[in-house]
């Protein structure tokens, strides 16, 4: 229902005033649209970082970060993790609605039947160093796709389109769990189309040639709930990337690698990896204090992996459930007095008391706990990020199909405040 808002803002400076269009969304902030400001006023916006601009129009996901609510195509994502799956989650993310029964089995049957990789392409995995961190195998597997698959690079094409949406959601589980097996050094492991989508990643992991491997459906119950609470969240620093290289038209493979790249950093995917690291750390609870006083410190680079978000002012509701399941699956390991999971509880409720964190309204985000269960279920830490990229490849391939399909779609080009040397001539070395 659009709020009461004037059809127009009126940016008024020197001799001008300018007036700018208003629009309302079904949810959240309204907008002014500054698309002609440049034309009619001759000045810039200036926000680096994005923190106050809308880069698109989106009606896949919305956060709202005061009240700790995040919904995919309007569904609230407790009510997801709980209720629904993965797959049915990928659907809704790519197709706009709750998929019919004869639906998801369709959508579930085309995955099944694209998990494998075309066989050539296990001697990209081979050319890694074995040390390599397995978001790098990842990153450079995703970007190869694009030369083998030329059958779905067109991107004006909807059917590639759909093709290519398919093999990135069914294939990036084979990607990670090849990544992973290369890095410790065990053959690779196929898809099998027995398995469900967790099941089948699971297997790819941990099983071995030598031995049968049963999936715990503990462990992939609790799998599929961790891609789920991460297939999307708006225009995320990774999300815009993929959006920015879809806007030059790149092939889908080579923009949903450059999300992968991009989600690698410590500040974004990253954090998951970085979050455990840091509970290790500390190691007991008496040593938390020291590490608060750290992140505090200004002159201290340190920060609270885990804690805080750019848009989330109050709990990331993902983290809340991420929590629930760190209960339930450690308890049902029979692990439930891990001390990693103590210094975790412990560190938040120590955080959430102190001024500087409340001040700052930072609080756990989806990275506080999701290291925690993936440790117990025994991935090394350098696979978190890469799980998350494999469950995040829903909701990029989600947005880029959205803005492929948006008609007022243009290049991303920003502009700059520039603060660089006025124009000069060139002054030969001999005079220097
Ligand atoms: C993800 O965008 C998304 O949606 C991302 C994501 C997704 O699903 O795609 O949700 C996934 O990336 C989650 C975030 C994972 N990152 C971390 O956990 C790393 C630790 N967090 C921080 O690096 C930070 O909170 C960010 C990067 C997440 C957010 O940074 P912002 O919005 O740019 O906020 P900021 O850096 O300007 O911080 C505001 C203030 C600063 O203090 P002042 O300069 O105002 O004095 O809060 C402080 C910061 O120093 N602060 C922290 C802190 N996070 C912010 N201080 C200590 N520890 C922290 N974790």
């Amino acid at each position: 229902m659009a709020k009461d808002i004037p059809d127009t803002a009126t940016l008024s400076f020197g001799d001008k005033s300018i007036n700018l269009p208003m629009s309302s969304p079904t949810l959240g902030p309204d907008v002014v649209d500054i698309r002609k400001l440049y034309a009619q006023g001759d000045v810039f916006t200036y926000d680096p970082g994005f923190t106050s601009t809308a880069s698109c129009e989106s009606a896949i996901t919305y956060i709202d970060g005061d009240k700790g609510e995040l919904l995919y195509r309007g569904y609230p994502i407790d009510q997801l993790a709980e209720k629904s799956s993965f797959l049915e989650v990928c659907y809704l993310l790519i197709y706009g609605e709750l998929p019919s029964a004869t639906e998801l089995t369709d959508f579930t049957t085309r995955v099944t039947h694209h998990t494998m990789l075309h066989e050539q392409m296990t001697n990209f995995f081979r050319g890694f160093r074995r040390d390599a961190h397995p978001m790098a195998i990842v990153c450079g597997v995703v970007g190869a796709m694009s030369a083998f698959y030329h059958d779905s690079t067109d991107i004006y094409d909807p059917w590639q389109r759909e093709v290519a949406t398919i093999r990135l959601i069914a294939k990036l589980p084979t990607i990670c769990a090849w990544a992973y097996k290369y890095h410790v050094g065990q053959p690779f492991i196929y898809p099998r189309n027995d398995l469900n989508y967790a099941e089948n990643f699971i297997h790819m992991c941990f099983a071995v040639p030598a031995t049968e491997f049963k999936v715990d459906p503990i462990l992939s119950k609790a799998m599929d709930r961790i891609f789920t609470l991460h297939a999307d969240h708006e225009q995320n620093a990774s999300t815009s990337t993929v959006r920015l290289a879809g806007s030059s038209q790149a092939n889908p493979f080579a923009c949903i690698a450059a999300g992968v790249a991009c989600l690698w950093g410590p500040a974004h995917g990253g954090a998951n990896q970085a979050c455990l690291e840091m509970l290790r750390e500390i190691g007991t609870v008496d040593r938390i204090p020291e590490y608060i006083e750290k992140a505090k410190d200004k002159a201290d680079p340190f920060r609270l992996m885990g804690f805080g978000h750019r848009v989330y002012k109050n709990f990331d509701p993902r983290a809340n459930v991420m929590k629930e399941s760190a209960d339930e699956v450690l308890g049902l390991m029979g692990i439930e007095d891990n001390p990693t999971l103590q210094v975790a509880k412990e560190l938040e409720r120590i955080a959430l008391q102190d001024a500087y964190f409340k001040e700052k309204k930072l609080y756990p985000n989806v990275d506080f706990y999701s290291g925690i269960i993936l440790d117990a279920m025994g991935f090394p830490t350098s696979m978190f990020t890469p799980i998350f990229a494999l469950a995040r490849t829903a909701g990029w391939i989600s947005q880029w199909k959205e803005m492929i399909a948006d008609p007022s779609q243009k290049i991303g080009r920003p502009r700059q405040l520039y603060t660089g040397a006025p124009h000069r001539d060139y002054v030969p070395v001999s005079e220097r």
